[in-house]
C-alpha cells in the first residue's frame, strides 16, 4: 500500500470544490442545489450542494477517467486488488455483478447454503446452476458458520466442470472459511474464486483480523464499506484480481445493471472511508480489540450469557474468527435472541444488528469505543439481573437446520407456473419464491427446492417470534409454489 497516496481523496476534493462554484444549473438533479426548504430542514442545506450530477471535473461511474478512477485506484491499493469498482446499490448488487461475470446459464457454481437472497437472485438471473455444500452448523449457539475446506473439496471432485467457488468472508456472525487453502485448490482446478466480504471490509486493516479475499488471491470480492467501513449506507465495491477476468469484463456486467446517475454523497463517502482506514485502521482497531477484549470478558460473567470469542476457532467451520462480531447466547436468560433484542430496543434504547433463536449479534466497528461497548455490557447485564432463574429457552435445533433438497433450478423454478397454498398445505410442493427472515436475510428456501415439514414448521416459528419473515406472497400465511393455479 502507497501510505503517502492513501492520504488523498481526490473524489471528495472535487466534489467538495464544486460546491463552492458560482454554478447556473441547467442540468439535473432538479431541486439545482437551490434552496428547498424541505429538503435542506431535513437534510441541511450540504447534503443538495454535494449532490451531483456527472460532469467532465466529477467523473461518471460507468466510464471513470478521472476523479472516479483515481479514487478507485487508491481504493484497489487500499485493498490488495488490481482494481476496485465503486459501487452505489451496496454488496447486493456486488455480489450478483461477480456471479453473472462468472456464470452463463448453466454453469455450475459451488456456493455454501447460508448465502445471502442478493446470491440466490443471482442465480436466478445468470441461470447458473447451484452445488450447495451445507455449512458448519453450531448446534449450541443455533448458527451456520463457514464451510469446512474438505467439504468444497468434495463438490469440486464431484464438479470438476464447476466454473467458480463462491464463498462468504466472514459469516455473519463472524466465523471465516480457510480462504487460503480454498483458493489454492480452487486454482488448481481452474475454477474462479468469489468471496461476499460484506461484513469483512476491515479485514486489510489488521493482523488480527481473518486475511482478506484479496490477501487470500481471490479473484473477485465485495465489501460492503457501509457495514464496517464507516462510509454511507449502500456504499459498497467490487475488488478484482485480474487473473481469471479482465477489468473491462467485469465492468460490462457493471454497467447493465448500475444507475448511470450514481450518487457523488455514497461515492465521496466510500473515498473518506478507505483514507481513513488506510491511514487510521491500525491504531483505531488496535484500541477497538483491546476494547472487545474487556466486554465480551464482561459478558461471559453475566448469569445466564456466553459469547463468542477466539476459543470458537476449531479450524474447519470457524477456521478463524472476527472479533469485532459480538454473538450472545441468550437462552439461558429463559428468553429468545428475538425477546432479548427487542426488550434492548424498548427498555435501554441498544439496537442489537439482529436476532436469532438463542442468540443477539451486535456489530462493533470503526464507530464504537469503550463508551457504546459499555453501555451494551450494562443493558445485558440488567436483562439479566431481571431475568437470569427462569429455565433455559430451548428448541430441538437439529429440526429447524436447511437441508435443502433441489428439484429444479433456481432460475426454471422462477420462470415457471406458480400458484399459492396455505402454510399447512405447503410440505412436500416445489417452493417457487425464497423464503427467509430479515436480517440476516438468507433464504430457508429458495425457487426450486422441496419444502418439507421441516421446513415449514422453522418457518411457522420464525412466524411467531416477532421478526420479520419475508417472502413474495403478501399474507405470510400462504407461500407459492410450482404448479397451475
Ligand atoms: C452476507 C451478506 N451478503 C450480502 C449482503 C447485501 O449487502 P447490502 O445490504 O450492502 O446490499 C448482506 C446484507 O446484509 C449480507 O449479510
Amino acid at each position: 500500500m502507497n501510505n503517502k497516496a492513501q492520504e488523498k481523496a481526490p473524489l471528495l476534493d472535487a466534489i467538495l470544490k464544486y460546491t463552492s462554484e458560482p454554478i447556473t444549473h441547467f442540468d439535473v438533479p432538479g431541486h439545482k442545489k437551490r434552496q428547498n426548504p424541505e429538503i435542506t430542514e431535513a437534510f441541511g442545506e450540504r447534503v443538495l450542494k454535494l449532490d451531483a450530477n456527472s460532469t467532465p471535473e466529477l467523473d461518471m461511474l460507468g466510464h471513470p477517467t478521472g476523479v472516479i478512477l483515481q479514487a478507485e485506484n487508491l481504493l484497489a491499493d487500499a485493498f490488495g486488488a488490481s482494481h476496485a469498482f465503486m459501487l452505489v446499490n451496496g454488496s447486493t448488487s456486488g455480489v450478483q455483478y461477480m456471479i453473472l461475470t462468472a456464470c452463463r446459464p448453466n454453469d455450475k457454481i459451488i456456493m455454501p447454503r447460508n448465502v445471502h437472497k442478493s446470491a440466490i437472485n443471482a442465480l436466478i438471473m445468470s441461470g447458473a446452476q447451484p452445488v450447495f455444500v451445507a455449512p458448519e452448523t453450531d448446534y449450541n449457539f443455533g448458527i451456520m458458520n463457514g464451510v469446512r475446506f474438505e467439504s468444497i473439496k468434495k463438490a469440486i471432485a464431484e464438479h470438476p466442470d464447476a466454473k467458480a467457488v463462491f464463498l462468504i468472508n466472514p459469516t455473519y456472525f463472524g466465523a471465516a472459511s480457510d480462504l487460503r487453502a480454498i483458493v489454492k485448490l480452487a486454482h488448481r482446478h481452474k475454477m474462479a474464486v468469489l468471496v461476499d466480504e460484506s461484513h469483512g471490509a476491515h479485514f486489510p486493516f489488521h493482523p488480527e483480523f481473518p486475511d482478506s479475499a484479496m490477501e487470500a488471491g481471490a479473484d473477485m470480492s465485495t465489501i460492503s464499506l457501509h457495514k464496517t467501513g464507516g462510509s454511507l449506507t449502500q456504499s459498497s465495491a467490487l475488488l478484482l484480481n485480474e487473473r481469471f477476468y479482465r477489468r473491462s469484463q467485469v465492468r460490462t456486467v457493471i454497467n447493465l445493471f448500475q444507475t448511470t446517475s450514481a450518487s457523488y454523497l455514497l461515492m465521496s463517502s466510500i473515498d473518506l472511508a478507505r483514507r481513513k482506514l488506510a491511514t487510521q485502521g491500525r491504531q483505531i482497531f488496535d484500541k477497538l480489540l483491546a476494547e472487545l477484549i474487556e466486554a465480551k470478558k464482561t459478558i461471559t460473567a453475566i448469569p445466564g450469557l456466553a459469547v463468542l470469542n477466539r476459543d470458537y476457532v476449531d479450524g474447519s467451520g470457524v477456521y478463524d474468527y472476527d472479533d469485532t462480531k459480538i454473538v450472545v447466547k441468550v437462552n439461558g436468560l429463559g428468553l429468545t435472541g428475538f425477546q432479548v433484542y427487542n426488550i434492548l430496543k424498548k427498555d435501554y434504547n441498544v439496537q442489537a444488528e439482529l436476532a436469532e433463536t438463542y442468540v443477539v449479534l451486535f456489530i462493533a466497528s470503526i464507530g464504537d469505543d469503550a463508551g457504546t461497548l459499555k453501555k451494551l455490557t450494562d443493558a445485558l447485564a440488567d436483562i439479566s439481573s431481571r431475568f437470569y432463574g427462569a429455565p433455559e429457552f430451548l428448541v430441538e435445533m437439529r429440526e429447524m437446520m436447511l437441508e435443502p433438497k433441489t428439484v429444479i433450478s433456481p432460475r426454471d423454478a422462477y420462470y415457471s407456473v406458480k400458484r399459492q397454498v396455505a402454510l399447512e398445505e405447503a410440505a412436500g410442493e416445489v417452493c417457487g419464491e425464497s423464503i427467509m427472515i430479515y436480517p440476516p436475510g438468507i433464504p430457508l428456501a429458495i425457487p426450486g427446492e422441496r419444502l418439507t415439514h421441516e421446513i415449514i414448521e422453522h418457518y411457522k416459528f420464525y412466524k411467531s417470534q416477532e421478526c420479520v419473515v419475508i417472502n413474495d406472497e403478501e399474507n405470510p400465511d400462504y407461500v407459492t409454489v410450482l404448479g397451475t393455479p
